[in-house]
């Protein structure tokens, strides 16, 4: 996707810049856990299929993902079961979750956690040597596995090493920028190499995106910068798919506050919602553990958004910190048992001069997933384009309108292995053959090329960081933990503006810059952003992580979805009554199962 279409808008028109073409019979664009555990199921069942990603091996944001993944194993509390956690996972998405993915990934976690520790994952262990298990936010038992507080990455290694046994190819440094589609039918890709700035065309009969949520559209995220920019959403959206309940963006409550001696950025960034799991309180600066007011049977351990909503509470009211922030502490605990329950988040506080066995740290809500995402039939990945697929956080409908902490990895191995065995199933089946490219979609290929070499070339006065800030920060301010119609009518009108600022871009020349990242990431991030603003200003309610000042109630009418597709004149919206959870699952809510905060004290 591009800021500007080509200078010549013919399709003859102009030099076409040299690029390379690859064909595959299926291409997963992004290789985090999701995208990993889809090809592992496709490698396993002699598919052929090659994973792209914009960073090396390895190296994707599942392995920032701290606390842990969730499957209702019942190592320490027997009386957990798959439906219970179903139930837990409808709740706290405030019931506009889709049914067959709340089952999906919970009926099948069990299996996919007994597979990964078979694989090698080195989960932390009981004392009988059962898999442990934590408690995680708003969960009615101990169902959160891990391995210390890095779950995510150690996952991502046993993935990326099994990947490797089934020699998996995998190419990095590879940017997507548009998905070949002619608006039925998935093609293949486009896209740049990262290294060199060369361009790819990639030709493939099915197209599998894990690319992430988009989280990094706000100033204050838990990711990297350069990830979780609504990659995977925006190329979906342009090549005709629909996206489902973007308003719904978790802020973790726990975001690192910046010191301003600390040398490296750290604000945002996450201290693991484990610390809660583990013990940890809240304190406002009065010394009050302020969730006793606002959730006094589960404290601490409610669910994100609620304990999100507590601490702007505090600081709005005046007993936060003067950076906005309020107070986590652990040190009730002793030494060793921070050391081993916590041991990344022990190190990081202890490199910056503070320690967590005694004292407490500033902590502040901060952009950490999205809900929202690409609308798929969950018993396929498919979209509404014919072999394109979806999986992980760039997918929405597990998690409703608020995400449990542990659920976001389950989804991506339960989901993925099921996206896996399907795409398996129909490139088996059908006559797929060798890929070939319809003329138009060379076309459109050969466009895109042009205009990101003109792109490149801009000379205007304006860089991509500059625009990439600003959008940030309308997205901070206008649509954040709390919205309500003018702020997001405010939110729509400064991304206007901000568009018409990306005529002025100025960039170098060079396409392996940061530069020229940029860029596209700012494509990406307008469309989703956009999607986003007038998604919350639809739903005039407030439900789970969408919370609206001038409705703060939540409304039965709305238990909808909210779909968006592009249209002639802009993104077209409108609402899906949300699906029903079956009938055991329905019972295990009833029984009216929840986590009681002041046993585990
Ligand atoms: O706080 C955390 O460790 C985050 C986990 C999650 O988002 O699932």
């Amino acid at each position: 996707m591009t800021l500007t279409p080509p200078t010549d808008p013919s399709d003859e028109g102009g030099d076409v810049p040299e690029y390379e073409e690859v064909r595959v019979p299926v291409l997963v664009v992004g290789a985090g856990a999701a995208g990993a555990r889809t090809a592992i199921e496709l490698a396993e069942r002699g598919v052929e299929s090659l994973v792209i990603g914009k960073r090396s091996h390895g190296d994707a944001h599942t392995t920032w993902a701290a606390g842990g993944i969730n499957a209702a194993l019942g190592s320490l509390d027997p009386e957990d079961d798959w439906r219970i956690h179903a139930a837990d996972t409808y709740d706290e998405g405030h019931f506009v979750n889709d049914p067959d993915a709340v089952e999906l990934t919970t009926k099948h976690m069990p299996d996919r956690i007994r597979e990964l520790a078979e694989w090698g994952m080195p989960f932390d262990r009981a004392e009988d040597g059962e898999i442990d298990q934590r408690y995680f936010g708003a969960q009615s038992f101990r169902r959160t596995c891990f391995v210390g507080d890095r779950t995510g990455e150690a996952m991502l290694e046993t993935l990326v090493s099994r990947a490797r046994e089934l020699e998996i190819p995998y190419r990095e440094n590879v940017m997507v920028t548009r998905l070949l589609s002619d608006g039925a039918r998935v093609h293949g890709a486009v896209a740049y190499d990262m290294d060199d700035g060369h361009f790819v065309l990639f030709e493939a009969n099915h197209v599998v995106l894990a690319a992430g949520g988009y989280s990094s559209l706000y100033d204050r995220h838990s990711s990297r910068d350069e990830e979780n920019n609504g990659d995977g959403q925006a190329l979906a959206y342009e090549a005709g798919a629909d996206l489902l309940d973007l308003e719904f963006v978790q802020f973790h409550p726990t975001g690192m506050v910046q010191d301003p001696g600390w040398e490296e950025e750290w604000s945002g960034r996450l201290v693991t919602e484990a610390v809660r799991g583990e013990g940890g309180r809240l304190f406002n600066v009065e010394d009050g553990r302020f969730m006793e007011d606002y959730s006094p049977n589960q404290m601490e351990l409610d669910a994100r958004d609620v304990v999100a909503r507590a601490i702007a509470q505090e600081v709005r009211e005046g007993r936060g910190t003067e950076n906005g922030g309020v107070y986590l502490d652990i040190s009730h605990h002793d030494r060793e048992f921070i050391e081993r329950r916590l041991p990344k988040m022990y190190e990081r506080f202890q490199s910056l001069g503070i320690d967590l066995a005694e004292e407490a740290v500033e902590v502040a809500p901060t952009a950490h997933y999205s809900m929202g995402g690409v609308d798929i039939d969950f018993r396929t990945g498919e979209t509404r384009i014919e072999r394109l697929y979806a999986v992980g956080e760039t997918v929405a409908g597990v998690h409703g309108a608020n995400r449990l902490g542990g659920n976001s990895l389950a989804e991506t191995v339960a989901i993925g292995k099921l996206v896996g065995e399907h795409v398996a199933d129909v490139v088996d089946e059908s006559t797929d053959g060798e890929p070939s490219l319809p003329a138009g979609m060379r076309t459109l290929a050969e466009r895109e090329f042009r205009a990101l070499a003109e792109l490149a070339e801009s000379d205007g006065d304006t860089t991509p960081a500059e625009l990439l800030a600003e959008l940030r920060g309308v997205m901070e301010d206008d649509a954040g933990i709390l919205r309500d119609e003018e702020s997001l009518e405010e939110g729509l009108e400064k991304l206007a503006a901000l568009r018409e600022k990306t005529t002025d871009l100025r960039l170098d020349g060079d396409r392996t810059s940061r530069a020229f990242e940029d860029a596209v990431d700012l494509s990406f991030m307008l469309v989703v952003a956009d999607g986003v603003l007038q998604s919350a200003k639809r739903r005039t309610e407030s439900r789970g992580a969408h919370y609206r000042t001038d409705y703060p109630e939540k409304r039965d009418e709305w238990r909808k979805n909210v779909l968006a597709r592009r249209g002639d004149t802009g993104i077209a919206l409108w609402d899906r009554a949300a699906g029903l959870p079956s009938e055991e699952v329905q019972e295990a809510i009833d029984e009216g199962h929840e986590l009681e905060y002041h046993h585990l004290e």
